[in-house]
């Protein structure tokens, strides 16, 4: 049977799962205290750039299964299922900042109207939903609701298409009153076959941040193996690939890069090691991949280097600024180290991406030179560095490039081009992990 959904947060996470919800029949309303957000998304422009969103934002506010509203006392009432979708970005020393999902919790007390599902989305240290349901339970004086964990799993760019064919649902629960209502609500998923993995609230915290931070020591893995077959004389993308052959390991996020960005990973491997350093457990492991990735980044400057030594009153060509392909999101992006320590060495900086221009600027201001295409921001160039892995930087017309630049330098930090191809064209080439 449908369910009347609230989703608190409208980020990446919160605006999703509403519109998810709604898609799966339920009648949702989608809350934010950006009152500006809201009248967009009752208008049907999404605040986030993600394959297919506009077409299912708009079907589901066209069904009237789906609404925006800022008024959180009135959209809590009016729903049996309340999921928190806030952020909880780091804070200084890496721990992760609770103070939105506490705004929420305190806003579901002095509305508790019935009995309500609580639902935790956003990815909470361990402890975290125990400590909603004390709360709850102790300000409200009722037993008449329930708190259940269920982190997301979904990447930008792909978020839609990730909600509606997960590779399993982690739900940590205590009653069996909020598990059949759950069930209920993703009676879609189960429909195809989705595992589900039933667990306490402890073990559905720590599965989001084990995932995040396997699949980051992942990738710095082959970042580190990609330096060793670099000193060595190996192919990184062969090793890569004889690996992933390997049943056990699997080919996926063993692609060589500047390092890995997000709004996830690096903050959530940084949670993980707050979390053993609050129960005493060693995390060097994870400390480190967090140590690793930073060199990865600044390595990017070093290959560059060891090719023009004096970068003063040089200008480079950064093609890409988003953390990766499909999104137009630059939280923790490499190109954002690499490009401050451009500026450092007073480089001209000529950037194009394809969807992130307007997050540059918010970032940069007029420290950079914005370029409509790729062509426009070689010209005149030192030298190119290739920095996120969209599509179209993979057939770049490099008779024309090599035409353009003042010295043909190309620092290919994603292994998108074939090295023998660009040499050809009389290019200075350096990848990753491959001489
Ligand atoms: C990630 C998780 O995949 C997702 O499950 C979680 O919910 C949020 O964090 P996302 O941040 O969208 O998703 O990006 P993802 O596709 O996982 O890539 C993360 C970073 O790793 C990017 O900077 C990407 O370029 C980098 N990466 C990924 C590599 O450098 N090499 C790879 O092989 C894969």
């Amino acid at each position: 049977m449908s369910k009347k959904i609230t989703v608190i947060g409208t980020g990446y996470v919160g605006l999703v799962a509403a519109i998810g919800f709604a898609d799966f029949g339920n009648d949702v309303i989608g809350v934010d205290i950006d009152k500006e957000k809201i009248d967009n998304l009752n208008k049907g422009i999404s605040p986030i750039y993600e394959q297919s969103i506009y077409e299912y934002l708009n079907r589901n506010l066209k069904s009237k299964r789906l609404r925006f509203s800022s008024d959180i006392s009135s959209s809590l009432k009016d729903c049996e299922v309340i999921f928190i979708g806030v952020g909880t970005p780091p804070k200084e020393n890496g721990e992760a900042d609770l103070s939105q999902v506490e705004n929420v919790v305190k806003e579901i007390c002095k509305n508790l109207n019935g009995y309500k599902t609580i639902v935790l989305k956003s990815t909470v240290p361990i402890g975290t939903n125990r400590w909603v349901k004390d709360y709850i339970k102790k300000e409200t004086n009722s037993d008449n609701f329930d708190v259940v964990s269920n982190p997301e799993f979904l990447r930008e760019g792909r978020a839609i298409n990730d909600f509606f064919h997960p590779d399993r649902v982690v739900i940590g629960y205590e009653s069996e009153k909020s598990k059949e209502i759950i069930e209920d609500i993703y009676k879609s998923l189960y429909l195809i076959e989705t595992p589900f993995v039933w667990c306490n609230y402890e073990t559905a915290e720590l599965i989001k941040y084990a995932n995040n931070a396997f699949l980051a020591t992942k990738i710095t893995f082959i970042n580190q193996i990609a330096n060793l077959s670099e000193a060595i004389g190996a192919n990184v993308i062969q090793v890569a690939k004889a690996m992933g052959m390997d049943g056990r390991i699997g080919p996926k996020f063993l692609h060589a890069g500047p390092g890995y960005g997000g709004s996830c990973f690096p903050k959530d491997t940084k949670a993980l090691v707050e979390i053993g350093n609050k129960y005493n457990v060693n995390m060097s492991l994870v400390k480190e991949v967090i140590n690793l990735n930073e060199l990865q980044k600044n390595k990017m400057i070093h290959k560059l280097k060891r090719i023009l030594p004096d970068l003063s009153n040089k200008c480079v060509a950064i093609l890409g600024l988003a953390f990766k392909a499909e999104t137009d999101d630059m939280r923790e992006s490499p190109a954002i180290s690499i490009i401050n320590k451009l500026l450092e060495n007073n480089v001209t900086i000529k950037v194009h991406d394809p969807k992130a221009i307007s997050n540059a600027k918010q970032i940069f201001g007029d420290k950079l030179i914005y370029c409509d295409n790729a062509i426009e921001a070689v010209n005149d160039a030192d030298a190119l560095m290739l920095v996120t892995d969209w599509n179209e930087y993979r057939n770049l017309n490099l008779n024309i490039i090599a035409k353009l630049m003042k010295n043909k330098i190309l620092i290919d930090t994603r292994n998108m081009l074939d090295m023998e191809k660009v040499k050809e064209h009389g290019f200075i080439y350096e990848g990753l992990g491959r001489r």
